[in-house]
């Protein structure tokens, strides 16, 4: 056999190296190069031993067109849950899990696997953390102490794989958490980015022999990355992160990645003293505690998935003592609040240069979307001013550079949402013009063009308010 050549390899993102750096070029990750054995090159894997056959066996080539069968899903139950999978696990599907530690992903395993449990399906729950007696308590916590879940401690891949192998395969199975996992196949200690990948392997090998559904739980580290392996998220059907921060309480599930059903779906809950609870209407949750007369805050109408989701922007813009203002945000891309800022100053005639700029999404949300351009706008310009946005208006639209607001998706939607939870008026971009015939509004849309109207908009609202 010939020689390996030592492979080191970085323990926070897999980039390999052929020697030991203190630095990693691929995340700028420091001390995260370790020296792996067991396998020449961590991003391949083992190196396969088998002969090659001369010829390859002939398969047939198919058409795009043809029957092919819906996979078939186990549900679980939680609607919020199976809104993210896309409507159930799928059979032999394996999910990683992503989160931050003690957000709440073994309490949701565990109420997925006890909701599953409880409807006659096989369910094991592998817990590499914590102890028997300690899962325990946890489910007893949770009031689901009865339901039958087949429960271990256990770190090893093999003996994992073998007893779960034994009689009828479950129809899911939770692995708490990769990360703690080790295979035999591998030299390395658990945790390097070898063994993860190793015992993931095995790991979804099962899953696709048998059939059942496999949930890997994976560490997230401080810049929100699945830890160790991201290589790991290649392998797997479905990446799903839990997020929310430990200060609030709520907590949505989200598909970062998924084979068998949508990515833009997200499943928000409430973390309780009895476990997580489903919230169903997140708008109301998201606005309530909203201060109505507070300059500064705007109700942006978002879209998550196919969900309207009703959220309150809130804006500090104050003087600054510093020769360079300060910029924070929190929920929002830090980037487009530049571009908002440079936009607003440049058509929009405001002057920011000597403020400092605070904007929040309130409730720990993180949004994404560029249609809250026009509401974090319009809660800077209420800030600025000193004088506050009308409490019953929402507000969305993209902001072009030019200063144009631009139409975004799902106009319908927001306003519906926006109506049912009682809001009488939006502060929208125009509709498009070649719209064949426009649906009747369910309330009164204030339809803006560029951003000078909305800060006239504001500006005249103050006269009023002030005269
Ligand atoms: P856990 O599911 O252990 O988190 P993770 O597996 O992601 O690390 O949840 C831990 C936190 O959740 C812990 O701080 C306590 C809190 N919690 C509740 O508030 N209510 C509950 O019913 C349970 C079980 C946990
Ligand atoms: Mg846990």
């Amino acid at each position: 056999m010939a020689k390996r050549s030592p492979s080191f390899a970085c323990q926070n993102c897999g980039a390999v190296y052929n020697r030991w750096k203190g630095k990693c070029e691929a995340c700028d990750g420091w001390n995260t190069i370790v020296e792996e054995t067991g396998s020449s090159n961590p991003m391949v894997g083992p190196v396969a031993t088998r002969p090659s056959r001369a010829k390859g066996r002939i398969f047939p080539l198919e058409g795009l067109s043809g029957e092919s069968k819906e996979a078939p899903r186990t549900p679980s139950g939680i609607a919020e849950l199976d809104r993210v999978t896309g409507g159930g696990f799928v059979h032999g599907s394996v999910i990683l899990l992503g989160g931050d530690p003690g957000i709440g992903k073994s309490t949701l395993l565990m109420q997925a696997t006890a909701a599953l449990a409880n409807q006659g399906h096989r369910v094991a729950y592998i817990s590499g953390e914590e102890a028997v007696a300690q899962v325990r308590l946890r489910a007893e916590r949770l009031g689901l102490g009865q339901a039958p879940v087949e429960l271990a401690s256990e770190t090893n891949v093999e003996d994992i794989v073998a007893t779960l192998s034994q009689g009828r395969p479950p129809a899911l199975a939770i692995i708490d958490s990769i990360q703690t996992m080790w295979t035999e196949t591998v030299e390395s200690a658990p945790g390097t980015v070898t063994q993860v990948r190793g015992s993931a392997q095995s790991l979804i090998r099962f899953a696709k022999t048998t059939g059942t559904a496999v949930i890997l739980v994976g560490h997230v580290t401080k810049d929100g990355q699945i830890a160790g392996p991201r290589v790991v998220e290649h392998m797997v059907d479905a990446v799903v992160s839990f997020e929310g921060d430990t200060g609030h309480h709520f907590r949505i599930l989200r598909a970062v990645k998924n084979r068998f059903g949508p990515t833009d779906e997200i499943g928000v809950f409430e973390m309780s003293d009895i476990g997580l609870r489903e919230v169903s209407n997140p708008s109301e949750l998201f606005l309530s505690g909203r201060d109505l007369a507070a300059p500064g805050t705007a109700v942006f109408a978002g879209m998550e998935g196919t969900r309207p989701l009703l959220v309150e922007i809130q804006a500090l813009v104050a003087p600054s003592s510093l020769g360079t203002p300060r910029r924070a945000v929190v929920g929002w891309d830090p980037s487009r609040l530049s571009m908002v800022l440079a936009v607003l100053e440049a058509h929009g005639g405001l002057k920011l240069g000597m403020h400092d700029v605070y904007l929040n999404v309130a409730g720990g949300l993180r949004i994404t979307e560029p249609a809250a351009d026009l509401a974090a706008a319009a809660a800077l310009v209420s800030s600025l001013s000193g004088s506050s946005l009308p409490p019953d208006t929402v507000y969305f639209g993209e902001l072009g550079l030019s200063g144009a607001i631009r139409p975004v998706a799902q106009e319908q939607s927001r306003l519906k949402e926006a109506a049912k939870l009682g809001f009488s008026g939006a502060v929208s971009p125009a509709s498009r013009a070649d719209k064949p015939n426009p649906e009747r509004l369910p309330l009164a849309a204030s339809p803006i063009q560029h951003v000078t109207d909305l800060v006239a908009g504001i500006a005249a609202r103050r006269k009023r308010s002030t005269a």
